[in-house]
């Protein structure tokens, strides 16, 4: 049996641009995804605990009728055992295996499809907890590469390296197509609102590419939150925390004409920069979820708490630590 723990992640700037070859910052956060993985005779058993932050248990052994009554909608239930699915296929591969049997539990407090990368945590960790339970001990960055071709298989080939970069990693990392590294941030204060909702990423990134190929102002727009995330770099080097706040506004500001916004998330951006954050934008794929916002402020977090639609404020620390085993 081994337990390997991987982080959620922010992103800072470029989320869906970054589908593009577009550069993006994610920034791990110290909420993190935890995986079991235990050799057995064969198939593949998966139980899964606190999936959303309010939590839930779903035992889940590939017969969906079995399934009991939960709080998030199945389809998030089935892509999150999607890339458990792909996941134990690239343990098989990294190990020259066939046909292995695992049971594997998940207890994570990433909440679903909420933009903080659940499925990318998920991915890392069950790799690293799956290739060290048949004795194969991988480096981070093979983790980081075989989990993208987890992502990139169920979001149907439409994926970037970002989130799984970022949580094999840790840290806060720098992702442009294949170009994938660490980078030094000043302490960056972040507050996360979460409507309790959810997106889906496949839908969302397929609307935006719709959008990319029929309007040519839409392609543009992805190009200028190319250019935001260079201006953020700069930013970030010289940790102008009120440059990255307004950078975080412009960025919002293009992921909503895009069409990835929701009403909860835009009140919650709203409350954010009005209880005073330096700025405030979604992040992931949008759609529902959870905002960031730049500033660790009691006031920010109370006025994220009062506002209609947000569930729940925290704290969020980034998280220098990536994958890692547990115990
Ligand atoms: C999802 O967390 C981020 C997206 O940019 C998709 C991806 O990069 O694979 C929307």
């Amino acid at each position: 049996m081994v337990t390997a723990s991987a982080p959620g992640k922010v992103y800072l700037f470029g989320e869906h641009a970054v589908v593009y070859g577009e550069p993006a910052v994610p920034c791990a956060i110290e909420l993190r995804a935890e995986v079991t993985v235990t050799q057995r005779e064969d198939g593949l058993r998966v139980q899964a605990n606190d999936l959303s932050l309010d939590g839930f248990t779903v035992e889940y052994d590939g017969d969906a009728s079995g399934r009991p009554d939960i709080d998030v909608s199945d389809s998030l239930v089935d892509a999150a055992m999607g890339y458990v699915n792909e996941a134990i296929a690239q343990v098989e591969d990294a190990a020259g295996v066939e046909d292995a049997g695992f049971e594997v539990q998940i207890d994570s407090e990433i909440p679903l499809g909420a933009g903080l990368g659940s499925s990318a945590a998920v991915a890392v960790a069950a790799i690293d907890a799956g290739t060290r339970e048949l004795g194969v001990e991988l480096a981070p960055e093979e983790i980081a590469e075989r989990a993208y071709r987890v992502e990139n298989e169920v979001q149907d080939g439409q994926a970037s390296r970002a989130d799984t970069f970022c949580s094999a990693m840790g840290g806060a990392v720098r992702v442009e197509g294949e170009d994938c590294r660490q980078i030094g941030t000043p302490d960056l204060p972040f507050v996360i609102g979460y409507d309790g909702g959810a997106g889906d990423t496949g839908a969302l990134v397929a609307g935006v590419r719709e959008l990319r190929e029929e309007y040519g102002f839409a392609a543009d727009t992805v190009e200028a939150i190319g250019d935001i995330v260079r201006c953020g770099e700069q930013a970030l080097a010289d940790g102008d925390v009120a440059e990255l706040g307004q950078l975080m506004n412009f960025n919002h500001g293009l992921l909503s004409a895009l069409g990835v916004s929701s009403r909860s998330l835009d009140a919650m951006v709203w409350a954010a920069r009005n209880a005073g954050a330096d700025g405030a934008k979604l992040t992931g794929a949008g759609g529902g979820g959870c905002i960031v916002a730049l500033d660790d402020s009691p006031e920010t977090i109370t006025a994220l708490e009062y506002t209609p639609g947000c569930e729940q404020a925290l704290r969020a620390e980034l998280d220098a630590e990536g994958v890692h085993t547990e115990g």
